[in-house]
């Protein structure tokens, strides 16, 4: 079986894209063209007090709880943001515990996935390199992937 990050998996049950409303449902509805800048000024009509780029992680309109802590009032950026570092923890600690190769994240650098050389769990200097670039796909953790003396195939492989 061969499939891409993001690929929904055999098998599997997803709940599927979050509808937005009508008028706003489309990447060009919200993003200018061409820039990618979310057109900030269509906003505020319903999400009162959206004026700057960062107002925007103050939007909220659901009240479920989606991670416990208590807060519906928070921009549901926020509650993103907490499902990312969970996410970020588990395939750490899966990384290091079952697979026992450290795993370390850095958004501006090719190819992104770093071996955690001192196993610290941060990126330290010399450890964001292409050089240093981890070989497994940190999406593709499950743990059916083969394994060389330790190492776990690389992205694409099947
Ligand atoms: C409901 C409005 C809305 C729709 C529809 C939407 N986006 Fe977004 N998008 C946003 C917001 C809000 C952000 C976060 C911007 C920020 O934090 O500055 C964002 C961020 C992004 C980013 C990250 C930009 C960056 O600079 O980091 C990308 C890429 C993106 N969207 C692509 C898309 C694509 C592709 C689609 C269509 C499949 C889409 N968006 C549909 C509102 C929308
Ligand atoms: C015509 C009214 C309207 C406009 C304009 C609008 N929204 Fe919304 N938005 C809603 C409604 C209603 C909801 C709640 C239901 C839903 O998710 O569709 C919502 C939900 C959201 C949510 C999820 C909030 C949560 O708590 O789950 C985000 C994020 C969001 N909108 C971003 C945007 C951005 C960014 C723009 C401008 C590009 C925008 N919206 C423009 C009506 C609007």
């Amino acid at each position: 079986m061969n499939w891409e990050p993001g690929e929904a998996q055999a098998g599997k049950t997803y709940l599927g894209r979050n509808k937005h409303v009508e008028a706003f449902s489309n990447c060009s509805q919200c993003h200018a063209v061409h820039k990618l800048k979310v057109q900030i000024q269509a906003c505020d009509g319903c999400h009162q007090g959206v004026k700057t780029q960062e107002d925007l992680k103050t939007i909220r309109m659901s009240t479920t709880d989606y991670d416990g802590d208590g807060d519906t009032k928070e921009g549901i950026a926020g509650k993103v943001g907490t499902f990312q570092d969970a996410l970020y923890a588990a395939m750490q600690q899966y990384a290091a515990k079952v697979l026992k190769a450290p795993i370390v994240y850095e958004t501006t650098e090719h190819p992104y996935s770093f071996k955690d050389t001192n196993g610290n769990g941060k990126v330290d200097p010399g450890e964001a390199v292409a050089e240093n670039g981890h070989d497994l796909c940190p999406l593709r953790l499950p743990p059916s992937r083969k394994r060389e003396g330790g190492r776990v195939g690389t992205c694409g492989c099947s």
